[in-house]
């Protein structure tokens, strides 16, 4: 059975005494993580060192928001994942909508960086999802599609298996507009046929799907016992210790 993976996309938001401050309040809530559940945390990239030294002997894991697919250079503002690597990452999120809405992220840039991240030894988190005049117009299928097509292109089997996919309808994200169990579902098995199809049932039957859209603890628990979706991607509820550890709970 595939494990449910929680994580808690922070976005732009806790400075050090922030980070410190959730972080504590994680540990006293969340002392130790249910059976088959994994917690990942992805603060900004200023608190990962932090973050890191806070959770030493937790079982809550760290991620990062992004990342650019070089190594190392003259790229001015940007972070590799060498450097998310020393920081104590073990995902990366790439191609969330807010990067493709307000940083122009397309298809390839993105899937550029997905086998960075798979080269380094990173594993991604694959953000896909549709707006809502895409749902409107009919066309949730052909975009996540081809989401999912371009963020995969080129990658192997063997590395396939272990990326993790978010379904995150972007009208559903900061909106407190959930898409109902049976709509997300029906498009998270339409990923994992998506990924069948690529790579055969065996592989796609290992990918973790995680959803995301205002996650709440009081939606958690009906759209985490989906059949096909593996987990979450928390915004707004990951920012309390209290909403994001009631979604770990919620996951077991
Ligand atoms: P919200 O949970 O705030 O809707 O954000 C979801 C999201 O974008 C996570 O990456």
């Amino acid at each position: 059975m595939r494990e449910k993976i929680i994580a808690g996309n922070w976005k732009m938001n806790k400075d050090a005494a922030g980070t410190a401050e959730l972080i504590e309040g994680l540990k006293a809530k969340c002392p130790s993580i249910p059976g088959n559940v994994k917690a990942v945390l992805c603060p900004p990239f200023t608190s990962l060192a932090l973050a890191k030294s806070l959770l030493a002997g937790t079982q809550f894991e760290l991620g990062a928001q992004n990342m650019y697919s070089e190594n190392e250079g003259a790229f001015t503002g940007e972070i590799s994942p060498l450097m998310l690597k020393s920081a104590g990452c073990t995902y990366v999120i790439l191609g969330h909508s807010e990067r493709r809405q307000y940083f122009a992220e397309t298809d390839s840039f993105i899937n550029s960086k997905v086998k960075k991240a798979f080269a380094e030894g990173l594993i991604p988190i694959l953000c896909v999802g549709e707006t809502l005049a895409e749902r409107e117009k009919n066309v949730t299928d052909q975009v996540v599609t081809t989401q999912v097509k371009g963020g995969l292109a080129g990658i192997p089997a063997s590395d396939a298996e272990r990326i993790i996919i978010a379904y995150e309808p972007v009208w559903a994200i900061g909106t407190g507009k959930v898409a109902t169990p049976a709509q997300a579902q029906e498009v998270h098995k339409r990923i994992r046929t998506i990924t069948a199809e690529l790579y055969g049932q065996a592989v796609a039957e290992k990918i973790i799907i995680q959803y995301g859209g205002s996650v709440k603890p009081d939606n958690a628990k009906e759209l985490l016992h989906q059949p096909d979706i593996d987990g979450a991607l928390v915004g707004g509820a990951c920012l309390k210790a209290d909403s994001f550890s009631a979604i770990i709970q919620a996951a077991h």
